[in-house]
């Protein structure tokens, strides 16, 4: 097993990366004497929420089960309240845990739950989907959604471990898998060469998952580190958002409906790759590495045909603009990236001459 512990000021965690460790019955022994609430949603709870339900009682811990509607609906204030009431009816004290067994969705919900219900109860990530297994579930962002925005009503909380299982990819749709490694192929481009150039070596989702523990290891390790220094976002942790900021655009744009979150990632690492050369900070080649390795994983690379005005609209309102300046990840060479403030004018019309309208 691959252990990589997350020293937060907040908290002390293991991320435990192994194949198979979902069935371990030694997996689960920081829940002993505990009870616990496994929230998970209508995809996952039928393929591993039920397993998990039995296993937790035959080991003797005393556990419920809380299920979600599937999809981006759930991250709301109404399924929130409902899971606050369930807490509640269920008599879940601050020592008991909640499980949060999923993809972002549920890590984020239940996550946020735990943070904030009787002012923070434990909580432990079993993410089941690839873009959980090395983002989502590790740093400690969780968070809810409001009309005006995706994710704006979260906070940082630390969970008491991660355990990851990549075997649980299994069920995991292409399109989704595939979601994911555009968050692979970031950690790639922005602090782990070795990473990208492996990745550049495996054909295709089968190929990636004969060396799935070290390819979510690698992307872990690059995170804790991260996270470690910057936990709160001031600045390096920023670097986590290559490419997201005209990806967020790209969502947005198309009401979350179109792309996948990785898909739009994905064009927008290939924007600021793209973006980067035309400034001059790297040579053209990383930017068509980049581009390559991204469609060899069936992710989209072009930027799709939106009008300058509503693409530097929404990059203006994300949340993560809070001056009159736009800071953005700039690619320098693979594995080397970094932060550059751009006024909101010079923004507009760098935008405009990439999208040429
Ligand atoms: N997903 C970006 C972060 O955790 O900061």
């Amino acid at each position: 097993m691959q252990e990589i512990r997350v020293n937060t000021s907040a908290k002390k965690y293991p991320l435990k990366i192994r194949n198979g460790l979902f069935n371990k019955d030694d997996a689960y022994l920081v829940l002993k004497n505990r009870k616990a609430v496994i929230v998970s949603d209508s995809n996952v709870a039928p393929l591993y929420g039920k397993d998990l339900l039995e296993k937790l009682r035959n080991l003797g811990i005393d556990t419920d089960i809380y299920i979600i509607p599937a999809g981006e609906i759930s991250k709301s204030h109404e399924e929130l309240i409902k899971l606050y009431n369930y807490l509640s009816e269920i008599n879940i004290t601050r020592n008991d845990f909640i499980i949060a067994l999923g993809g972002g969705v549920t890590g984020d919900l239940a996550g946020f739950a735990a943070s904030t219900y009787l002012r923070g109860i434990n909580l432990v990530q079993i993410p089941t989907s690839l873009l959980a297994m090395v983002d989502s579930s590790i740093g400690g962002k969780v968070a809810v959604n409001l009309t005006a925005g995706k994710n704006l009503v979260g906070s940082f909380y630390q969970p008491e471990e991660v355990l990851i299982d990549p075997m649980l990819l299994n069920t995991l749709p292409d399109r989704h898998f595939a979601d994911g490694m555009a968050e692979v192929i970031k950690y790639g481009c922005i602090r782990d060469r070795e990473l990208f150039f492996m990745l550049e070596t495996l054909e295709n989702r089968e190929k990636v998952m004969e060396n799935i523990e070290e390819v979510i290891f690698r992307c872990c390790t690059v995170k804790k580190d991260i996270v470690e220094q910057d936990e709160r976002e001031k600045s390096l942790r920023m670097i986590l958002n290559f490419g997201h900021t005209f990806g967020h655009a790209i969502e947005k744009c198309f009401e979350y409906k179109t792309y996948t979150h990785g898909e739009a990632v994905a064009m927008g690492m290939v924007f600021i790759s793209d973006l980067s050369h035309k400034l001059g900070f790297c040579q053209k080649d990383v930017a068509e590495r980049i581009k390559k390795l991204l469609q060899k994983f069936n992710l989209p690379a072009d930027f799709p045909k939106l009008k300058t005005e509503d693409v530097f609209d929404a990059v203006i309102k994300d949340k993560k603009v809070r001056t009159n300046s736009v800071n953005l990840v700039l690619i320098e060479n693979i594995g080397i990236v970094r932060i550059e403030a751009f006024s909101k004018e010079r923004i507009g019309g760098l935008i405009n001459e990439m999208l040429g309208n």
